[in-house]
């Protein structure tokens, strides 16, 4: 089988040779930059097409039109809405996100596509980031058990995954223009290891180049990042795509690993790797190889997709909207949804003592899929929490909803679209048509950063109006709250917060929803909170609630899967892919500084943020990473650990579900160097098992740790080293519930 394969990769070289040698320098052009805002150009008289590529991560975008930010408007395009990868690495079920890769897969080729911009694997730092909901978690072991099998999923369809955004795309402050210091170690521990996987593990076939910059290049000019470690350490063949806008500099982008230049401008020709380009090559500035290498990863991309070659007729074709895909979906967004707080178990709510169900918060009845900047989608349909728990109680019982809070329209700055106005001042903007604007990469910033404050003054404004109009909606709310069997209050965040394009300002929950649920506490000790958002929020009540959900963005389900748990069809089995801080101050990021700055920042915290930050500092999270509540309990018992001589280390332990109802267990592993020579983090999660258990039963689970989750790596040898010693093993439902201890020595 391997001699097989390397005799096709073999067969398949020789072929990209061929086409090559056939192709004139403009052909060979026209493959490396858009032809279209998301296509590239083909050639057609060898029958090369272009790259049809959509985003993104929760579904296939609508269609936009060719040469303007403007969606066509087609009735054809809808699609099915997934839970975001924020709710899909909630799962902790590798599985589950082997089934969304599959089914987003199948809808971008049901859709014509041929790279999907998908999945967001970057390292959430800090809980401000505006695109974390788009992104798995703070822990690269985590995001990577997610990342692999949802890329493999997607391309089990003949579609190329997209993964993003190469690297450390952190922040959206000045995101075209910042600049980040990182250092080797932080590089190769946090931010390197989940893109390593999807090159390495699921063969991703190509890899979207950030915006930023890394130590002082820009991610698609960085030959560091996309020559050295990407195509030269981890040994990548497949296609570097920019981000739309991410190319700077012709000969920078020409003479390093970016293959296709994309950006959000029709002056197509005007690229840098367009005719700047040709005109470098034709004056002997740069060499025609430097495009030859580009358009050879290009066509491998293409004959591994079957869309040229011999095997062309046997691609696969795909579908969208399919009921099963629904299925898929539903059962993932049941998953996702974690339980935070669960006192005097006021869930799950029995249905028939229901008669009257007061619910209260805008996000009961908000559609939020079609927001968030590039990973809006049309989607078929999204059953909000209040049609959930509608379409769930029946007739029988009563339901009457409260906004309770007033949310201001959104703001609309331009109408055409976001994501070109993040390029471009509005004010350049204004009134004028976008087919003749070009970037100006010397006032990007200074454009960018008067928008940032014409958000923020605007917000200020808001704030007025919203305490104004509150006042009779909380009256109405607390009011309604007094007189109804059950109390839920559905609030959090939306697509106006956790948005591309700019990061939070703070981590408080918007609208004076603080305010609200303490005075429907005052009122109902009782009251289920639940919150939906895509980021970390403030809770000062958590205290006085009994029963806090959590909820990311879960797709087109949300509703049903929400219904599901409330009413205790469902057992709830999620479990936070990041901490869920006490207050913003309490993050790394808050104490240095070194976010959201114009300009650059400085990653001076190093392997320190999420849990790794708040074991060094003992700081106590509001809710832990890994933390999440079932309907029934679990014990751990057992720990027998087994070093091999493989430098293997083999662990058994066994799971009991001691509760009354069925549920799933996230039996997490974390390893704790004892006594370590260098500085390392206190723990670090390394493997986990999702146990599913009825009432009384238990499992043995077997899991095994490898060398590379005892290693750091060490700047000075360029290489990850495990060191000899005692390592305590960890195992726990979340990081700080720890239920099993035990000791390895590696020699
Ligand atoms: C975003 C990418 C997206 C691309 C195309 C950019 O603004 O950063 O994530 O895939 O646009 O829409």
């Amino acid at each position: 089988m391997k001699t097989e394969i390397r005799n096709g990769a073999k067969k398949t070289e020789k072929e990209i040779e061929k086409l090559l040698k056939k192709m004139t320098l403009e052909e060979k052009i026209a493959m490396i930059h858009g032809a279209a805002l998301f296509r590239s150009g083909g050639v057609p008289r060898l029958d090369i097409p272009g790259l049809s590529t959509s985003d993104g991560p929760m579904g296939v975008r609508a269609e936009f039109m060719d040469d303007r930010w403007i969606p066509a408007g087609n009735n054809d395009d809808a699609v099915s809405y997934l839970p975001s990868n924020s709710a899909l690495a909630s799962t902790w079920n590798p599985y589950r996100a082997y089934e969304m890769g599959k089914v987003l897969g199948a809808e971008a080729r049901g859709r014509g596509k041929d790279v999907i911009l998908a999945p967001g694997i970057n390292i959430k730092r800090s809980p401000l980031c505006g695109r974390n909901f788009e992104y798995m978690s703070e822990d690269p072991k985590l995001t990577e058990s997610i990342a692999v099998p949802f890329i493999k999923g997607i391309q089990e369809n003949d579609v190329a995954a997209c993964v993003k955004h190469f690297a450390a795309n952190v922040q959206e402050t000045d995101r075209l223009m910042v600049d980040e210091e990182i250092d080797d170690r932080t590089l190769y521990e946090l931010y390197f290891p989940a893109f390593k996987a999807a090159v390495q593990k699921a063969g991703a076939y190509s890899v979207m180049g950030a915006y930023n910059k890394v130590n002082g290049y820009h991610c698609c000019e960085n030959k560091a990042l996309l020559d050295w470690v990407l195509r030269g350490e981890w040994g990548f063949d497949g296609a570097v795509i920019s981000d739309w806008g991410g190319v700077h500099k012709t000969k920078e982008a020409a003479e390093c690993s970016v293959d296709l230049e994309m950006s959000v401008f029709p002056d197509f020709d005007q690229y840098k790797l367009a005719a700047p380009l040709k005109a470098a090559i034709e004056n002997g500035e740069i060499a025609e190889e430097a495009v030859d290498a580009k358009v050879r990863n290009l066509l491998r991309l293409m004959f591994r997709l079957k869309m040229i070659g011999k095997q062309k007729g046997e691609r696969k074709t795909g579908a969208y909207n399919t009921p099963d895909h629904r299925q898929m979906i539903l059962r993932t967004a049941e998953e996702s949804m974690i339980l935070l707080k669960n006192e005097k178990q006021l869930l799950p709510l029995d249905r028939k003592k229901i008669k009257k169900l007061v619910v209260i918060g805008q996000n009961a009845a908000k559609i939020h899929s079609d927001g968030g900047g590039s990973a809006e989608i049309k989607a078929l349909y999204e059953i909000c929490p209040l049609m959930g728990l509608k379409c769930s109680l029946g007739g029988g019982a009563q339901v009457a909803y409260y906004k309770g809070y007033h949310v201001p329209e959104k703001r609309k700055t331009f109408d055409h679209n976001w994501q070109a106005d993040s390029l471009n001042s509005l004010d350049d903007l204004k009134g004028t048509d976008i087919g003749q604007l070009t970037r100006n990469d010397d006032t990007i910033s200074e454009d960018h950063r008067r928008d940032a404050e014409e958000r923020l003054a605007q917000a200020e404004r808001d704030k007025a109006e919203i305490h104004e109009k509150n006042k009779a909606l909380f009256a109405q709310a607390v009011e309604a709250a007094k007189d109804a069997d059950a109390v839920i209050f559905v609030g959090g965040l939306n697509h106006d917060i956790d948005s591309e394009g700019f990061d939070r300002a703070d981590m408080k929950l918007p609208y004076e929803q603080d305010a609200l649920i303490e005075e429907l506490l005052k009122v109902r000790k009782d009251l289920i909170v639940t919150l939906i958002g895509g980021s970390p929020v403030e809770m000062p009540w958590k205290d006085k609630a009994q029963a806090i959900l959590w909820s990311y963005y879960a797709g087109m389900e949300t509703g049903t899967a929400f219904a599901g748990i409330v009413f205790g069809d469902i057992n709830p089995s999620g479990r936070l892919a990041e901490t869920f801080p006490k207050v913003y101050e309490d993050c790394v990021t808050a104490k240095n500084g070194q976010f959201g700055k114009w300009g650059s920042i400085r990653l001076e915290e190093g392997l320190y943020c999420g849990y790794r930050y708040f074991d060094r500092e003992h700081i106590a999270p509001a809710f832990c990473f890994g933390h999440g509540l079932s309907y029934t309990q679990f014990s751990y018992s057992g720990l027998t650990i087994r070093a091999e001589k493989t430098k293997e280390v083999k662990l058994t332990f066994t799971i009991r579900n001691t509760g009354k109802r069925i549920g799933a267990e996230v039996a997490q592993v974390y390893v704790a160097p004892i006594a370590p020579k260098a500085d390392r983090p206190d723990k670090e999660l390394k493997t986990y098992a999702k146990v599913e258990l009825a009432p009384g039963k238990s499992r043995k689970v077997s899991l095994t740790l490898h060398e590379e989750s005892f290693a750091y790596f060490d700047p000075d040898l360029h290489a990850f080293t495990a060191d000899a010693g005692d390592y305590e093993i960890l195992v726990g439902a979340s990081a700080e519930d720890i239920r099993l201890r035990g000791v390895v020595t590696l020699p």
